[in-house]
């Protein structure tokens, strides 16, 4: 006997709940990836906060591009808006993810870097962003600083969010943002212990705050 399914609201009508103003966010709901809804809009609001003239953000670890089409569709009305996306897309990960992420890449059926390419232009938003396939710290020499948002959802090891946290917040510029995915987590504890140890007690970390699992804060300004 067939066993009735219980009736959940989508993620297409929880988004347009919030406000018709997030109808661009829609591409997000069909893009494979851990983002929620409220983490969704707080992303996408972040990128229109930015400056209007030549805002640019970095987002660490982007997978099928899920949170990078939420921070592309804020910054897409600016001028020259640039965002640079860093991911090996080879499935790599810590070791609580990696086999999470070989599985879902092998059920793909193609190249990660594909299926996000191909999800950025389905969602309008490829010419926002620069891709630099390869690892957050190699990278991390390459990026001039100044950034106006900061986004870390890579690697979640505890060593690895502490180095992308040091190599990456002295280039959030002064009023710029720095979000965190996955803080509040029960696998992961990388990013909470970082949060705690390095960022929640420091004052030129202001506005202090959590979505869902996901930790923002804005460098102070002096
Ligand atoms: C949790 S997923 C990112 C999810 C994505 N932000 C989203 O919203 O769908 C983490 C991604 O970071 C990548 N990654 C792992 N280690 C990395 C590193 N050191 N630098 C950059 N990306 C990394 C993983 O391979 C994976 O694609």
């Amino acid at each position: 006997m067939q066993t009735k399914k219980p009736w959940r609201i989508g993620t297409r009508a929880k988004l347009l709940l919030r406000g018709l103003r997030y109808s661009s966010l829609l591409p997000y709901a069909s893009i494979d990836g851990w983002l929620t809804v409220d983490e969704a809009i707080a992303l996408y609001e972040l990128g229109r906060a930015l400056p209007d003239d030549h805002p640019r953000a970095v987002e660490i670890g982007s997978w099928q591009g899920k949170s990078t089409v939420c921070i592309a569709a804020g910054m897409r009305d600016k001028q020259q808006p640039v965002l640079t996306c860093i991911d090996p897309f080879d499935a790599s990960g810590d070791a609580a993810s990696a086999d999470v992420y070989g599985d879902r890449a092998d059920r793909l059926g193609g190249p990660l870097r594909r299926a996000f390419e191909q999800n950025l232009i389905d969602a309008a938003v490829r010419e926002v962003v620069e891709v630099r396939q390869g690892f957050s710290h190699d990278q991390a020499q390459h990026v001039d600083g100044s950034l106006d948002l900061v986004f870390l959802d890579g690697d979640h090891g505890y060593d690895a969010v502490r180095q992308d946290f040091l190599d990456w917040g002295p280039k959030v510029r002064a009023g710029g943002y720095l979000a965190m995915h996955d803080v509040v987590h029960p696998v992961h504890e990388g990013p909470r212990r970082v949060v705690e140890e390095l960022i929640a007690n420091d004052p030129r970390w202001v506005e202090q705050r959590y979505v869902d699992s996901m930790f923002v804060a804005r460098k102070a300004s002096s």
